[in-house]
């Protein structure tokens, strides 16, 4: 009984090690990527990121008018976040989502994992609708 229990330690520290192993060479990376005019989604986007590296994974807050296409294209995972204007995401957001349709039509991106969040002034229907 005591050696079975030994055993199985034994491969649970083994697989344990290939996983950190395998981080080091690539860890998991997330971009969370915003546009905000008055900086109350910039605040969010950097509490999200915050949030994320206190649980252990590297991530960055990328304004889309600083894009870093690298960052993105590298990420596991892309958060996007926008204000919501007249209903809807920005214009600098929806100009940003047009500069993404090469990736969307050569399946670029597929695979990532994605999320999304928007802030409004008031009406969480509006928000709903934009994410
Ligand atoms: C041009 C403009 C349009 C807006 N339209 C809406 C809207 O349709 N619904 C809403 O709830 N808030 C609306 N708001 C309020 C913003 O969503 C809110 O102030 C938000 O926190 C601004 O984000 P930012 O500081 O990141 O730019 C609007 C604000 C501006 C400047």
């Amino acid at each position: 009984m005591m050696e079975n229990n030994h055993h199985v330690d034994f491969d649970v520290n083994i697989a344990q090690q290939s996983i950190n192993e395998q981080q080091l060479i690539n860890p998991p990376t997330i971009a969370v990527v915003y546009h905000s005019n008055y900086g109350h989604t910039r605040r969010v986007a950097h509490s999200i990121v915050s949030g994320i590296v206190q649980e252990g994974v590297m991530a960055q807050a990328i304004d889309i008018d600083e894009l870093d296409w690298d960052y993105l294209d590298n990420a596991n995972m892309i958060v996007f976040g926008s204000a919501v204007y007249m209903g809807s995401v920005t214009a600098e957001f929806k100009q940003f989502m047009d500069s993404t349709s090469k990736r969307w039509f050569e399946r670029g991106w597929e695979g990532k994992w994605a999320a999304a969040f928007a802030n409004s002034g008031g009406l969480s229907e509006t928000v709903k609708q934009t994410v």
